[in-house]
């Protein structure tokens, strides 16, 4: 069986009602990164940055998975597949997806501000602020903040650099290490890009097919492509 990676961005979810981070009407355009996805935020505004990710943990109790993810879980009919992504969303997971590496962390889950190894499942959307972990220390968003490592990035390089075909689905490709994972493609890889908008493709040296459209719309239409394909 061919091995497929697909590189997930918030595009993706967008169909299915979660706000992007980039674009015109996105999450970056309301807030401050420095103010709610930093440790230093963490820090000096505990509140806000609880309430940012009780906001988007509500609403990720209020959307479903779209015909994108759905395709994408599909896609494990005829390939070996990994979903690589950047969302904290579990989106994939609902629509089927089996391997999903989350680059960015996940909301469904929080940690200990001491030991980020102490990682627990949170039940409604509510982190409240005086939560604590088992060895006492106050619970955090398991959340990737700009300016600390990534800890997944390694796995998914592997997963990368193993897979016959690259998809890479609604992401802008502007925030690194994850955008790296495009490079780690091998040579000759085809690399399929499904984004309405005009990601920076710049640094993918493979062969490239950027199809125009909506995830919704793009992702149920390249699964077809790829399966019709197969019997060829
Ligand atoms: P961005 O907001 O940077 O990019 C969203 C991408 O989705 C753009 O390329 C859009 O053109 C595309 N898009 C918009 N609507 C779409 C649709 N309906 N279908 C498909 N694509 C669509 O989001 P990311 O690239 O995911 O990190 O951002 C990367 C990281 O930056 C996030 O994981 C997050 C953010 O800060 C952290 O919070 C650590």
């Amino acid at each position: 069986m061919k091995r497929v990676v697909v590189f997930t961005g918030a595009g993706v979810s967008a169909d299915s009602g979660l706000a992007t981070f980039r674009d015109s009407d996105g999450l970056w355009a309301q807030y401050r990164i420095e103010d709610v996805c930093t440790p230093e935020a963490l820090q000096r505004n505990r509140a806000l940055v609880v309430e940012f990710y009780n906001k988007r943990r509500k609403e990720l109790f209020s959307v479903e998975p779209n015909a994108a993810h759905r395709a994408i879980a599909e896609l494990e009919r005829y390939f070996d597949v990994d979903v690589v992504t950047q969302n904290v969303d579990n989106l994939h997971e609902r629509a089927g997806s089996k391997r999903v590496t989350h680059l960015h962390g996940e909301l469904m889950k929080l940690r200990s501000e001491r030991n980020p190894e102490l990682i627990v499942d949170i039940d409604g959307w509510e982190q409240t602020l005086d939560a604590r972990a088992e060895d006492g220390a106050l619970l955090r968003p398991h959340i990737v903040f700009f300016g600390e490592s990534v800890p997944m990035f390694d796995r998914a390089t592997q997963i990368a650099a193993e897979a016959d075909l690259m998809i890479v689905v609604g992401t802008s490709l502007a925030v690194y290490p994850a955008a790296m994972l495009v490079r780690y493609a091998r040579s000759g890889v085809p690399v399929y890009v499904v984004d309405p908008g005009n990601p920076d493709t710049a640094m993918i040296r493979n062969p490239l097919t950027h199809i125009k459209a909506r995830a919704a719309e793009g992702m149920p239409e390249l699964l077809k492509k790829l399966v019709s394909e197969l019997s060829e």
